[in-house]
């Protein structure tokens, strides 16, 4: 039997070009944060894990290890694992080590919409785990039913997980349309497994999302670069800043990218000339920040109960163990 199979699910719900068109004439402008992840997109996000100011991974990190044996004997194993944009399977192994004590073979079903991450992570996971068996999808995950396909009716248990806070990307309605899709493909002994970034202070906030080195900036500035690599968009950069905040009200971390001067830029590809005027922004992602309360709201409108909550010291990340319920 093969340890690597990868299965291709990759649809065009929308491309680049037509949705940075969509996002670069409406108004205000915007740019869906996916984008994001290009070659050297993914790079710079791997970046920002390291960074001082991103607690995020290390916090999430601190769960899966401290309570490594607690969670593996709430999943009960044995059990398949499932993960949602998957991307280089950092914290994942922090479960494969707990499992393989449990269980003698694993089957792990990384879901990403990045074929070559998939491929590469794949590769090192099966050097590093001989007992490791690898199902690899290449697919969007907002688009649940296509990615589990087929894979739910084996007799494994399966466990979801959608780790680093990625939900963030998503307001309640969306959040709670994908976990609809995703009650619809889990059995009752199968389980999700989800991890959130907690509310807490400004000052804790802004910084993860605006560091002193300038990787997030590179980040979010890359989504021009990419417009002007794959579009034949005439960005100049330099002429764009970086801006995040945390909006209390509306609890998430907002990125832009804002225009320092009046401009009109050329994109080729798409024959379209964007005018900015000074100042204006272009929304690039938002970032959700949780409480307990609303996680449980998520869950109870979209058929899940949550049965067990974890937190890292600090309390400043947790992640949940749902159910259909
Ligand atoms: C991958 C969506 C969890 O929101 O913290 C990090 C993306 N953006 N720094 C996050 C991100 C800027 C990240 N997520």
């Amino acid at each position: 039997m093969p340890r690597f199979t990868l299965i291709d699910r990759e649809v065009e719900i929308s491309s680049f070009a037509d949705d940075v068109r969509r996002g670069l004439t409406a108004a205000p402008k915007s740019l869906p944060p996916h984008h994001f992840y290009d070659e050297l997109g993914s790079a710079l996000f791997d970046a920002i894990t390291r960074l001082p100011e991103y607690y995020v991974t290390r916090a999430e990190s601190e769960v899966l290890t401290s309570f490594d044996e607690e969670i593996a004997e709430a999943f009960g194993t044995p059990v398949r694992l499932i993960e949602l944009g998957a991307g280089s399977a950092r914290k994942t192994r922090l479960l494969f080590d707990v499992l393989r004590r449990r269980q003698p073979q694993l089957e792990y079903v990384p879901v990403d919409v990045d074929r070559t991450i998939l491929e590469r992570s794949g590769r090192t996971l099966l050097d590093e785990y001989p007992s490791l068996r690898i199902t690899a999808v290449c697919s969007d995950f907002r688009d649940l039913s296509r990615s589990l396909a087929g894979l739910h009716d084996s007799s494994a248990r399966n466990v979801v997980l959608f780790l680093g806070s990625t939900i963030g990307n998503l307001g309640f309605d969306e959040s709670v349309s994908m976990f609809r899709g995703l009650g619809k493909a889990l059995g009752p002994s199968d389980a999700f497994f989800l991890g959130a970034d907690l509310k807490k202070s400004k000052c804790v906030l802004e910084p993860a999302y605006d560091d002193a080195l300038g990787v997030t900036a590179a980040f979010n500035l890359n989504l021009l670069a990419r417009i002007n690599r794959e579009l034949g968009g005439r960005f100049d950069v330099k002429r764009f800043a970086h801006r995040a905040f945390f909006d209390e009200s509306k609890s998430r971390i907002e990125m832009h990218l804002v225009s320092r001067e009046a401009q009109t830029v050329r994109i080729e590809a798409l024959g379209l000339d964007v005018a900015f005027a000074e100042g204006e922004s272009i929304h690039t992602e938002n970032s959700y920040k949780y409480d307990a309360a609303m996680i449980e709201r998520i869950a109870a409108a979209s058929g899940f109960r949550v049965e067990k909550t974890w937190t890292d010291s600090r309390r400043w990340f947790a992640d949940f163990l749902m159910r259909v319920s």
